[in-house]
């Protein structure tokens, strides 16, 4: 597997990830992996188990018990479509709660590795360049201004017709953003061979181009 190829992108939350991460998937037809799903789903399934979220240890044992399916762009926990309830900021923040625990973060460590399969991987996260796929060939850290992120995120939510307040909301994603940087267990940081993308004032277009550009430039991968 270490032979697969691995785009890595990682940065702060809305800052596009997983939008740039689907289309370079797409013009490569590469598979996908939206890490941070994994931990939302952990973070939903705890709160709906009524555990505490400060308790790792009982987080993570549940991630062994969690049927999750991906398919068109739907998630399904059990029989249910969880998609608009994962994307949910209230769903982030229990997200970040539980991503803080390192066993947590073991416990997602080796379903995050699977997803790893021909012709190649386009990853997106927090760790991905750091702790998941130390050796890609390509890893991005993608930034934008928090006002830029919080817009993006409010329209985002507001057209899926899910409820949002840009105030709240840019206060719960700096808070967020905060808790992911300072941890102790793989907190949020650009891997030292790291492209940094500023897409801030990029359109998506042009951001796909400039990762597609730095792909053609590691061939062979
Ligand atoms: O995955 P992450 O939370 O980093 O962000 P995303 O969900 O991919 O992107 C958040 C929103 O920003 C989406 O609605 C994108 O269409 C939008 N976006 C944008 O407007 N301009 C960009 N250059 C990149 C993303
Ligand atoms: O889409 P957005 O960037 O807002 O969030 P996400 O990628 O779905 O991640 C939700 C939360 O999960 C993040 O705020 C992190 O606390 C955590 N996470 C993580 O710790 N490591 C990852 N590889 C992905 C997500």
């Amino acid at each position: 597997p270490d032979d697969i190829p691995v785009i890595t992108i990682d940065g702060p939350t809305a800052s596009g990830k997983g939008t740039l991460a689907d289309e370079v998937a797409k013009a490569l037809g590469f598979g996908v992996l939206d890490s941070g799903a994994l931990y939302r789903v952990t973070g939903l399934a705890a709160r709906r188990a009524g555990l505490d979220l400060d308790d790792g240890t009982a987080v993570a044992a549940i991630v062994p018990t969690l049927d999750l399916r991906f398919a068109d762009g739907h998630v399904f926990l059990g029989q249910e479509d969880v998609t608009a309830r994962l994307r949910a900021e209230a769903t982030g923040l229990l997200a970040s709660q539980v991503a803080v625990h390192p066993a947590v973060r073991q416990a997602l460590h080796q379903w995050q590795l699977d997803f790893r399969r021909l012709p190649g991987l386009v990853a997106d996260g927090r760790d991905m360049g750091t702790a998941l796929f130390p050796g890609a060939p390509l890893k991005v850290f993608l930034t934008a201004s928090a006002a830029t992120r919080a817009e993006r995120r409010y329209k985002q939510l507001i057209s899926k017709g899910i409820p949002a307040n840009m105030e709240s909301l840019r206060e719960d994603l700096e808070a967020r953003d905060e808790r992911d940087k300072n941890r102790a267990s793989s907190p949020l940081t650009p891997a030292q061979d790291a492209q940094l993308l500023d897409n801030s004032a990029l359109s998506i277009e042009a951001s796909v181009d400039q990762v597609l550009n730095w792909w053609q430039k590691r061939r062979p991968f």
